[in-house]
């Protein structure tokens, strides 16, 4: 069924909660990567033109509410401050003001002074204990302070919190922009592939990837497996991984998906080994069926380089989630950035990329222009890919 989005809605006048996900990485309270905020500004642009008071609500980080002293510290750490002062310096025509609470007078006060076209952000939503548990009183008080719900936190979809799912059975709802343009490409990609279609995935582990892999091993050509997780597959097929990562406890599971895969799973056929996980670490390239005992797997070799790219030639969708190696230390990004460019350099392809790391790590090696879409999701893209029904997106109103 088709979800009424923001156009569907009459906002002029009218008090908007927009959920979105701003919860972006912080370092010592510095914003590090703001493409969150900027993925949801075109929902935000489109409100304020049309004379809606904009209330956004998100989470940041996690806070504990087992113990006392921990839910202090995380609140600390998790103020949504910082956030407010970008989001002005991205919109300085318009008024942004925060509310360094998430319920009472002086929120409610804030929104009462909102003219048409100002944005009010509240504080942290994971503030309230409530939140995580979708409490039905915390979200039917969310849902009072305005008159219209409009989802636009695709990073948040597949949590059903009061603030992404509870909140909108108590409003007329919608879905945002980039939520609407999340599930366009995504759904392109894993329910009507142009052919052939490549799955690329990476990561550290299996267990956090088993049901993408066995729904990608459904619908796509071929599904290629680098990084970390590729161990437990080598462990599973009898081979010598050294001291590199592995999960015994899902070698069964990677024996039963490499069975059912047959030639559609593509593994490295060698590996960048090295003694220490450390930059600076000595490494060498490795075959599969040769790695030494005292050494750890931390980037795919070259031949594994040239056997990515071959299974891509052609390819005319592409989901990529998970790098190939340990990016982030320079001598062991090259098969990351590797299969990063392989991908940007397919004519006419359809490349997205879900997500997390593999995100980071295509926008961090200059690529980002080059992908159709990057998610803004982690596990919602994840949980996308794996088939799954997003709980943040069900709960909106039908057209
Ligand atoms: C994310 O970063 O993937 C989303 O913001 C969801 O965060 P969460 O895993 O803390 O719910």
């Amino acid at each position: 069924m088709t979800k009424r989005t923001v156009t569907d809605l009459d906002v002029a006048g009218k008090r908007v909660i927009v959920r979105v996900d701003f919860n972006v990485p912080l370092k010592d309270g510095v914003i590090t990567d703001d493409n969150r905020i900027k993925g949801a500004l075109p929902t935000i642009k489109y409100l304020v033109e049309n004379n809606a008071k904009v209330i956004l609500m998100s989470h940041l980080g996690k806070v504990n509410h087992k113990d006392a002293e921990k839910t202090e510290a995380d609140k600390a750490k998790n103020n949504m401050a910082p956030v407010a002062v970008r989001l002005q310096e991205l919109l300085p025509e318009t008024k942004v003001t925060f509310v360094p609470v998430t319920r009472g007078a002086q929120l409610e006060e804030a929104v009462a002074d909102m003219k048409d076209g100002d944005i009010v952000l509240m504080q942290n939503t994971r503030y309230e204990v409530g939140e995580s548990k979708n409490d039905d009183n915390l979200a039917s008080y969310w849902a009072s302070l305005g008159d219209l719900f409009v989802t636009d936190a695709f990073g948040s979809v597949h949590r059903a919190h009061a603030s992404t799912v509870g909140i909108a059975h108590h409003l007329p709802s919608a879905l945002g922009f980039l939520v609407e343009k999340e599930v366009k490409f995504l759904s392109e990609a894993i329910y009507s592939p142009k052919r052939p279609f490549v799955a690329i995935l990476g990561g550290a582990k299996v267990s956090d990837k088993i049901n993408v892999i066995e729904n990608l091993l459904d619908v796509a050509d071929k599904v290629i497996v680098g990084g970390g997780m590729a161990y437990t597959f080598y462990k599973a097929m009898g081979l010598e991984i050294g001291t590199s990562l592995v999960e015994m406890d899902r070698i069964d599971v990677a024996k039963a998906i490499i069975e059912k895969a047959g030639d559609k799973l593509i593994l490295p056929v060698d590996n960048v080994v090295a003694k220490a996980f450390a930059p600076d670490a000595e490494h060498f390239v490795a075959a599969e069926d040769a790695m030494p005992a005292d050494m750890m797997g931390l980037d795919i070799g070259p031949k594994s380089i040239e056997l990515f790219k071959k299974e891509l030639e052609g390819a005319k969708t592409v989901v990529w989630n998970g790098p190939m190696g340990v990016f982030e230390f320079p001598a062991f990004a090259k098969g990351t950035l590797e299969v990063c460019k392989a991908i940007t350099e397919l004519p006419d392809v359809l490349s997205v990329i879900g997500g997390g790391d593999s995100a980071a790590a295509a926008i961090q090696l200059g690529f980002k222009d080059q992908i159709t879409h990057i998610s803004t999701g982690g596990g919602a893209s994840l949980e996308f890919m794996e088939g799954k029904e997003l709980p943040g997106i069900a709960a909106i109103q039908d057209k």
